[in-house]
């Protein structure tokens, strides 16, 4: 049986130096405890929406800052880290002066979905990074990324630039490794998108889904990316959030920090691919911690046809 634990152990050396592998330790418990909150949250008077908005102006649920809260207590706990990035939070956060790491974090994805019990998630990633403009750096600096699925079963999606690993938390709160290399399937005939916004896509998008449509695809929108995301990486397919065409500079509804890079790490490393339309999510510089992009990942051959499309389009990128 490999663990979350006995797996880091053995990576040391790569990315992983000691003070790294403390960090995930830290917040692997910090999901663990999240998953433990959302599963009585009902009997805690945990649900409902707290009358707090974050800085992109969207009401904050009690999960969400009670999750957020628990991860800076994992920053905190971990001496290597420098600063924390959050969804609700402001600004950075400075942790340890003499912290090197980075954790960038969206505390609960999808919480929109609390109460209807549906499945959400952790998205984070670990970046060096010594002052804040250290932080701005393109999704190719990110050390590690993972995603924590809290569903039927909790599910921890790591990558530390070696492939993908998933660990599944057992009764015994341990997180076992139960597939040591996660691959995206290149073809498979399934999208993810909202259709009620479809009178805002721009023209490649539009003509993607109607051939989708047209050809036998499916259509699966669970409304929280880290779900929609768990099943492309079992089944394959692809998941699109473009930008409104109306309004291209405000990029999509997805952050590019805490849901864009580290979901367009992993699915990289899966094998699959990540674009926002001629270019690809990592390679996008960041110009403020709340940016957001469109987001189009998923099945290796599907995306190719997408970006064929944007790269034939004379007009500018979406972004
Ligand atoms: P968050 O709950 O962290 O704000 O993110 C929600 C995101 C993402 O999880 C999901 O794919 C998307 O918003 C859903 O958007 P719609 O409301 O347009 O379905
Ligand atoms: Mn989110
Ligand atoms: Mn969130």
């Amino acid at each position: 049986m490999t663990t979350f634990e006995t797996y880091l152990e053995g990576r040391k050396g790569t990315v992983l130096d000691d003070d790294l592998v403390t960090v995930l330790g830290n917040i692997a418990e910090a999901t663990r405890q999240i998953s433990d909150k959302l599963r009585t949250s009902a009997l805690d008077g945990l649900t409902g929406a707290t009358e707090n908005t974050n800085v992109q102006g969207e009401t904050q649920k009690p999960l969400d800052i009670l999750s957020n809260e628990i991860l800076l207590e994992a920053c905190r706990k971990s001496p290597a880290v420098s600063f924390a990035v959050s969804e609700e939070l402001d600004t950075e956060v400075a942790i340890h002066a003499d912290g090197k790491y980075a954790v960038i974090f969206d505390p609960l994805d999808g919480s929109s979905n609390l109460d209807v019990n549906v499945t959400v998630g952790t998205i984070f990633s670990v970046i060096e990074a010594k002052t804040p403009a250290d932080i701005l750096k393109s999704g190719r600096g990110q050390m590690v990324a993972a995603y924590a699925a809290y569903g039927p079963q909790t599910s921890l999606v790591i990558t530390i630039g070696a492939g993908v690993q998933i660990f599944t938390l057992n009764d015994d709160g341990v997180y076992v490794m139960t597939n040591a290399d996660a691959k995206i399937v290149p073809d498979a005939k399934e999208f993810a998108i909202n259709a009620a916004r479809r009178s805002s896509w721009d023209d490649v998008v539009s003509a993607y889904v109607e051939n989708a449509i047209d050809t036998g695809h499916n259509m699966r929108w669970v409304g929280s990316m880290v779900a929609d995301t768990h099943r492309i990486f079992n089944r394959g397919g692809v998941f699109l959030y473009p930008a409104d065409r109306n309004k291209p500079a405000a990029g999509g509804r997805l952050r590019l920090l805490y849901e864009a890079n580290p979901i367009g790490f992993l699915v990289e490393q899966a094998g699959g691919a990540a674009i926002i339309g001629k270019s690809t999510i990592l390679d996008i510089v960041p110009t403020g911690l709340h940016q957001r992009v469109p987001v189009i990942f998923g099945s290796k051959n599907e995306i190719a046809k997408i970006s064929a499309e944007y790269n034939a389009e004379k007009v500018a990128e979406p972004a």
